[in-house]
């Protein structure tokens, strides 16, 4: 309750001039006090209804997830007793490796349990640095370091960092969910480059080039890539770097979070070890992936120290160092060996074992296009061929969203819709599932297939 005080004369509900009328539908309730001066009248105001609801237009320019929506009616589906297959998230089904985890536990036993610096612990940006060299050939000290709670902090603080209001963010198409919506809250404008199935979802450096100009800030590359599996050749690099190379204004964000999720023969490439790239390069990577650590928040950016140095100043106001406990275990996790050696090999293992097995059975199914995933857990599919059948008791599918929602109402089984990733002729399965709700959510997903009547020819 606030005091006010008006005159004897004024009226007593005069709205706030800037709230809208609407926020005064159930107006003040006011009481007068007691109090009575000569000249003033002293009213108690209560003000809980006045709220001004207003979002700020950064915000509302955002576009919530389908990847949350998805998850959110599934896990509902779920609640209520219906046997959903889920099959959208983007995370590992293994429990994070023991080494790893005792690390953690350790810390708390030993009262690791502080704030640490906000760029993260000396020890843990050392052992990144030690990766960086060993694994990807890249040459950076600690102070170039910013350790984050998960790689998504990390590239977020970066877009802010190095983009200024109308800056363009060139995103290839399909792309992870996030990058046009931070590019969006950093008041920056996402320019999309759509690929093709037919170049295995790869950016065609013409296209590139043809899409550059004097506000171009930064381009997002994501190898290997959710939603596709692809990863970028390094020949394929090379010839985009030599187009960056041209361009002084030029950043390139390289995502490198599902670097050791790969599948032999191809071989991952980090963009800033190329020629002249170190200098406008930053490296994002980070332990929810291979390490199966989704809950433990932790991730990193690497790069020029004058970059570096502005994602910390964001983080230092923002959230502060990442945990404590997390970096412990962080420095177990990069402790593992070569790209996390036999423990992340393993895991690496059980997912390619699923992936050759989607391959096979969805190329068993008419009319899909498949490119083959390199790397991570997804495969993106091309269902655009269905588009147009219809399905009893449900209607006509008409791209990505109703397949998905077709899929979930007929064979339980929860997918992402690929226009959420900027292609709306795909549907994404994620294959971080046991082999046997893998050919149990086939067998499902076969069956709703078989049941849609193409589209009649006119
Ligand atoms: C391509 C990509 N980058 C970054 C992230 C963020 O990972 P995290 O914040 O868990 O480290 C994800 C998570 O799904 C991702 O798929």
């Amino acid at each position: 309750m606030e005091s006010i005080s008006i005159s004897s004369s004024s009226s007593l509900l005069i709205p706030h001039k800037s709230l809208p009328k609407s926020s005064f539908s159930k107006v003040l309730s006011i009481s007068m006090a007691k109090a009575w001066s000569e000249k003033s009248w002293s009213l108690k105001v209560r003000s809980e209804a006045a709220v001004d609801p207003s979002i700020s237009p950064r915000v509302n320019s955002v576009k919530p997830s389908k990847t949350v929506a998805i998850t959110d009616l599934a896990t509902s589906l779920v609640q209520s007793g219906v046997p959903v297959i889920r099959l959208a998230a983007g995370e590992p089904d293994f429990d994070t490796p023991e080494v790893i985890a005792e690390a953690g536990m350790k810390a708390i036993r030993d009262g690791y349990t502080r704030y640490t610096p906000n760029a993260g612990t000396q020890e843990l940006r050392q052992a990144i640095c030690h990766k960086l060299k060993e694994e990807n050939g890249l040459d950076y000290t600690p102070d170039q370091i910013v350790v984050s709670n998960g790689a998504k902090q990390a590239i977020m603080q970066a877009v802010v960092a190095v983009c200024s209001p109308g800056d363009e963010v060139l995103i290839p198409a399909p792309f992870w969910v996030s990058y046009p919506e931070m590019a969006r809250l950093a008041d920056a404008t996402p320019v999309i480059l759509p690929t093709d199935i037919s170049d295995n979802f790869l950016l065609k450096p013409e296209n590139l080039a043809s899409m550059l100009n004097e506000k171009s800030r930064l381009l997002i590359l994501c190898s290997p890539s959710n939603p596709t599996g692809s990863v970028y050749p390094k020949e394929l690099l090379d010839q985009i770097a030599d187009i960056v190379r041209k361009h002084p204004r030029l950043l390139v964000l390289s995502d490198e979070i599902y670097e050791h999720i790969i599948y032999q023969p191809a071989k991952h490439t980090s963009f800033a070890s190329l020629p002249g790239m170190w200098e406008r390069t930053l490296t994002v990577n980070g332990f929810s992936k291979a390490f199966a650590m989704t809950g433990w928040r932790l991730g990193y950016i690497a790069g020029p120290k004058h970059f570096v140095t502005a994602c910390g100043k964001i983080q230092s106001q923002f959230t502060s160092g990442a945990s404590s406990i997390s970096q412990k275990a962080g420095v177990a996790a990069l402790g593992l060996g070569y790209a996390g050696g036999e423990t992340v090999a393993k895991m690496v293992k059980a997912f390619q074992d699923r992936r050759d097995f989607l391959v096979k059975s969805f190329g068993e199914l008419e009319g899909v296009k498949i490119s083959k995933p390199q790397g991570a857990f997804y495969l993106f599919l091309d269902f655009s061929s269905y588009y147009g059948s219809e399905a009893e008791g449900f209607g006509i599918i008409d791209g990505s969203d109703s397949l998905c929602r077709y899929l979930l109402e007929k064979a339980q089984v929860a997918l992402v819709p690929g226009d959420a990733f900027g292609d709306d002729k795909c549907i994404r399965i994620s294959y971080a599932a046991s082999l046997s709700t893998l050919e149990a959510a086939m067998l499902k997903i076969k069956e709703a297939i078989s049941q849609l009547r193409s589209p009649v020819a006119v």
